[in-house]
């Protein structure tokens, strides 16, 4: 039988390299996340987040994922990101997410949805700190009490953490704290989650992979190769969708394969 979603990341952990968690909006863009890993035989993480179900509908979203991860070559997982509330994110599970990752940070909320996800046999992120969206204001958790605390009363699987990342950022301006990442990652043996990886430089992610983060979680970057390429291919008078939708796909999907290298997950499917 297949691995469980959870013992995916989990050896991606154990085996010093990071999950790319990438974000889809539509199909090309889903499509460019799954054909990138399988040039690559990596597994990946195919994640749709709330915002974008707002856009498609979660339920064409999940049947989307459902189907590119049942053709798939290589494990994709299915994942919910960013869910705003706890009821969305139930739904996900329903429609065959394997994972969910939830905003806020309510015990009682964070361990009924853990719950719900091991029922379902999926897995959950919980945020143990924030990723900043715009300005730094995040409040860092350095205590290793607090952190325990955390992980035993949300029963999470996965942590994401705030190690100098920011949100829909285009330039790799950020610098991670690796000292921080190796505090935290000798405090638990859970997956940790890098949100907002757009901001930071590739070589940053590699070092980051190998020290405990075991997702990595890219949109804007890809997004940009998407729209740049169909910008590019408007201009040169594509006029049919598929004309210039495969263009962004193509490029989408060639970045999305120098991150999966970056992150040493390049053959290990
Ligand atoms: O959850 C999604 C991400 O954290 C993506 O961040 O747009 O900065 O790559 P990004
Ligand atoms: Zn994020």
């Amino acid at each position: 039988p297949a691995a469980s979603a959870a013992a995916v990341i989990r050896a991606a952990r154990a085996g010093g390299y990071a999950l790319a968690a990438f974000n889809a909006v539509n199909l090309e863009t889903a499509q460019a996340v799954v054909r990138a890993a399988e040039a690559q035989s990596a597994p990946v993480i195919l994640q749709f987040s709330q915002n974008a179900a707002r856009h498609g509908g979660l339920a064409n979203l999940a049947a989307l994922g459902r189907s590119l991860k049942a053709e798939a070559s290589v494990p994709v997982l299915l994942h919910f990101d960013h869910a705003e509330d706890e009821a969305v994110a139930l739904q996900a599970l329903k429609l065959g997410f394997d994972g969910v990752m939830l905003e806020g940070d309510n015990p009682v909320t964070l361990r009924r949805l853990a719950d719900a996800a091991h029922d379902a046999g999926g897995y959950f992120e919980a945020e143990y700190e924030v990723v900043v969206k715009g300005e730094r204001s995040g409040e860092r958790h350095d205590d290793p009490a607090q952190l325990a605390q955390f992980i035993q009363s949300s029963h999470c699987d996965l942590l994401a953490v705030d190690l100098g990342s920011a949100h829909k950022q285009e330039s790799k301006n950020a610098r991670l704290d690796f000292g921080r990442l190796e505090r935290l990652a000798d405090l638990t043996s859970l997956p940790l989650v890098l949100h907002g990886a757009s901001s930071v430089p590739l070589d940053e992610l590699a070092r980051a992979a190998m020290l405990g983060v075991a997702k990595v979680n890219l949109a804007t970057d890809l997004t940009a190769a998407f729209t740049r390429a169909v910008q590019r291919a408007l201009d040169a008078g594509a006029r049919d969708p598929r004309q210039y939708l495969g263009a962004g796909r193509g490029a989408m999907g060639a970045r999305a394969e120098e991150y999966i290298r970056a992150l040493g997950g390049a053959g290990q499917a």
